[in-house]
């Protein structure tokens, strides 16, 4: 099932890549579609706040492209459980709710400011849980599938997933890292050398490279060697 959902990503990944010398164009298209989004769903989620936490590799909160979304979580719709690292204000929990997600969500969200405006929005929402926190301190291990828009350093993301690994000793997890700008993209090898990959897992990795609104999605998935 995790490999099903980490193989269709891809798929549907490399059908949203085009060019490079569209990125302007596609900037501003996805700028549009943005604000057009946030107005129909009644809330600024595209409003860029600096994190107050930047000097712990924290980064600042802003909201997933709408029209990326689609790619990212097609085939998760079926899944029973999602959390967002680091939800910010929540576009995706929204877009998650508005196509129809029954599966329980859960928003962890380091900045209480943030935080708390997320755990008003969807405060009526039976099926979603916005936790305040540091999701390093918060991890549980019913968890399985992680979404994350670029919210931290790569040194918190390998504490973050050195720390899923015990917790699903046999189960596996998946997590979709939508544009990690801080990854070490022309050598994927970088961020995970060999003596860090925690045993007895295997972690496999995928970068799609280079695509103008996209950018780049890494594919972490976590599984228990046979
Ligand atoms: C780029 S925003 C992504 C918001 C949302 N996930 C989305 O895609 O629309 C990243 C968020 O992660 C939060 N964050 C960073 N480090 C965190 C941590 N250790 N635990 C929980 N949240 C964290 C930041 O405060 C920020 O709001």
């Amino acid at each position: 099932m995790i490999e099903n959902w980490h193989n269709r990503i891809v798929k549907e990944q490399a059908m949203v890549a085009g060019p490079r010398r569209f990125r302007p164009l596609r900037m501003a298209v996805s700028r549009i579609a943005n604000d057009v989004w946030d107005l129909r769903n009644g809330f600024d989620f595209g409003k860029i706040k600096h994190s107050p936490y930047a000097t712990l590799g924290c980064n600042a909160t802003m909201s997933t492209d709408v029209l990326v979304l689609p790619a990212i979580f097609d085939d998760a719709m079926e899944t029973k459980r999602m959390v967002d690292v680091g939800c910010g204000r929540g576009r995706v929990i929204r877009w998650l709710l508005n196509h129809g997600y029954k599966g329980k969500i859960v928003g962890v969200e380091i900045d209480p400011e943030i935080g708390r405006i997320a755990q008003e929005l969807f405060s009526e929402e039976d099926n979603v849980d916005i936790l305040v926190g540091d999701i390093l301190q918060m991890l549980r291990p019913e968890w399985d599938r992680y979404y994350c828009y670029n919210p931290f350093s790569v040194h918190m993301l390998r504490r973050f997933l050195n720390a899923i690994v015990p917790l699903r000793m046999n189960n596996g997890a998946c997590v979709a890292y939508y544009n990690p700008r801080i990854l070490t993209l022309d050598n994927g090898d970088q961020l995970f050398p060999h003596d860090y990959i925690p045993k007895p897992w295997t972690v496999k990795y995928k970068l799609t490279k280079a695509i103008p609104v996209v950018n780049v999605i890494a594919y972490f998935v976590l599984k228990p060697t046979p």
